[in-house]
C-alpha cells in the first residue's frame, strides 16, 4: 500500500505519541534505562504531522531532531511522562505509545553521588504505574495503541497485553530477531486487534511502518478493518 504525497488524512485529528527509554535516577550521575532510540516513536511523530495532524510528542530522552510541525515535551522519569500523557489525554483522538517506559524506579534517589565500596550494593527498586493500563481504564472517545517488546511467546504476551490494558490496536515485536526493535531502522512486527486478529507484517524501515499504522489508525477509525 502506497501513500500519496501530500496526502493529508489525518487532519481534524490531535494525536499523542509516546517515544524513547525512560529514565529513573539513581543519584545525581546514574540511572536506569532500557535500549529504546526512539526511532519508531519520532517515525511516527512526522508522519503524522506530514498527513495533517496536530502532533504531541512526550518524549524521553533521545539523540534524535523534533521533526517539523511536532509540539515536543521533553520529559526524562516515568512518572513525569505519566503526568504529561494525562494532561493531554482528555484533548486528543489517538495516543500511540511507543516509548519503552521503564517498569521500575530507584525507591530512593540518593542526593549526593554514591560513593563504591568494597561489599558490593543492593539497589531497591519499586514500579512505576503503567501509563497505558491507566489510559485503558479511563478511555472515552479516544483511540488507543500500543507496543509490546518481547524475547518469547510473542502473539501470546501481545494477546495478554491488548486485553489488559483495553488497547484497539497492538502492534509486536520480537525484539531478538534481526532488524527488529531497539536502536535498528528497521521493524519486523505483528499487528494485533482485539478480536483476535492478528497481521504479520514483512520488515520494514521504520518511516514505511509508521505509514502503516496510520493507515489502520484511520481504517479502526472509519469503523473498518
Ligand atoms: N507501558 C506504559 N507504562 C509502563 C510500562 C509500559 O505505558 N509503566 C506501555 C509501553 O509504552 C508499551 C506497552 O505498555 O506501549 C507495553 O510495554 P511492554 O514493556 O512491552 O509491556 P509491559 O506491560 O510493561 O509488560 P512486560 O515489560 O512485563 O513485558
Ligand atoms: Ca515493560
Amino acid at each position: 500500500k502506497v501513500m500519496l504525497t501530500g496526502k493529508k488524512d489525518l487532519a481534524q485529528n490531535t494525536v499523542l505519541v509516546t517515544a524513547g527509554g525512560t529514565r529513573e535516577p539513581i543519584d545525581p550521575v546514574r540511572y536506569i534505562s532500557n535500549r529504546s532510540s526512539g526511532k519508531m516513536g519520532y517515525a511516527l511523530a512526522e508522519t503524522a504531522a506530514k498527513r495533517g495532524a496536530k502532533v504531541y510528542l512526550v518524549s524521553a530522552p533521545t539523540s534524535l531532531a523534533v521533526p517539523a510541525g511536532v509540539h515536543v515535551i521533553n520529559v526524562e522519569t516515568a512518572e513525569q511522562m505519566y503526568r504529561a500523557v494525562m494532561e493531554l489525554y482528555p484533548g486528543v483522538d489517538v495516543v500511540v505509545k511507543a516509548a519503552a517506559v521503564a517498569d521500575y524506579r530507584p525507591r530512593v534517589t540518593a542526593a549526593q553521588k554514591i560513593k563504591k565500596n568494597d561489599a558490593g550494593m543492593v539497589l531497591e527498586l519499586e514500579k512505576n504505574t503503567d501509563i497505558l493500563m491507566e489510559l485503558g481504564k479511563r478511555k472515552k472517545h479516544q483511540l488507543l495503541v500500543g507496543f509490546a517488546a518481547e524475547t518469547e511467546d510473542l502473539i501470546k504476551n501481545a494477546r495478554e497485553k491488548i486485553s489488559k490494558k483495553n488497547l484497539d490496536l497492538l502492534v509486536a515485536n520480537d525484539v531478538t530477531r534481526p532488524g527488529a526493535g531497539f536502536g535498528s531502522d528497521t521493524n519486523l512486527v505483528h499487528i494485533l486487534y482485539p478480536d483476535g486478529k492478528v497481521e504479520k507484517l514483512p520488515l520494514m524501515d521504520k518511516l514505511a511502518l509508521s505509514e502503516v499504522i496510520w493507515d489502520k489508525v484511520i481504517r479502526l477509525k472509519e469503523g473498518k478493518k
